[in-house]
């Protein structure tokens, strides 16, 4: 059961993937993580921000209560995410600052806008061609933009040492897809630590 339920956060769909949903919405270091995101992300009220992977959507809370005359994308595979995060950021929809769309980093090709902000928690270690899709993260972020990628391992038997070693992965790849001044922080985080990796288009 514990297994099947771990396997829902890549893509929570159905009775289990609500329950992944609930856990993400209510686990104390996922808020905690996500808020830390937001404090370091340190969007202004004009940023053009998008966020990869939202669920249900606790950094979006975050985020529309700071930009208050931008924008704000979030993108989301899992239709049922998407609805959870519609229910907990009604009001920005409702007076546009805040747009939510079902699809995966494959929207990035046609978005057609160009964002101050990208970031993502608990999202980037799914990514496949991780290089890849850093290169079309970039294409997206405005000249000097910045993005922002945050990780806490919670795979059964997660070290701190695993969010250590995936910030150095993260960073290699950074820097191959062409962005500059990468830095890392850590947070002190129960059970396991989380670090976020920033860095410039
Ligand atoms: C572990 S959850 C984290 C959710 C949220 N960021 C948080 O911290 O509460 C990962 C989320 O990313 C979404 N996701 C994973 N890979 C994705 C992709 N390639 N494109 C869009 N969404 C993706 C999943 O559907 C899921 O909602």
């Amino acid at each position: 059961m514990r297994n099947a339920v771990m396997r829902q956060f890549e893509r929570p769909h159905g009775p289990l993937g609500a329950l992944a949903g609930w856990i993400m919405a209510n686990r104390p270091s996922n808020k905690t993580r996500n808020d830390w995101t937001v404090d370091l992300l340190d969007p202004k009220p004009a940023d053009h921000v998008l966020e990869l992977g939202c669920g249900p959507g606790l950094a979006l809370r975050k985020v529309c209560a700071r930009v208050t005359g931008g924008r704000v994308l979030a993108i989301d595979h899992s239709a049922l995410m998407v609805r959870m995060a519609r229910a907990r950021n009604r009001s920005a929809i409702g007076d546009g600052r805040l747009e939510l769309r079902q699809g995966g980093i494959e929207l990035l090709e046609t978005i057609g806008e160009q964002f101050d902000l990208v970031y993502s928690v608990n999202v980037a270690m799914f990514w496949r061609d991780r290089r890849g899709t850093l290169e079309t993260i970039k294409r997206v972020l405005k000249p000097g933009g910045r993005i922002a990628s945050t990780y806490q391992p919670r795979h059964p038997g997660a070290k701190p040492a695993d969010a250590l070693a995936f910030a150095g992965r993260l960073r290699g790849e950074l820097t191959e897809a062409g962005f500059r001044d990468i830095r890392v922080d850590t947070l002190d985080l129960r059970p396991i630590p989380a670090i976020c990796v920033q860095a410039r288009a």
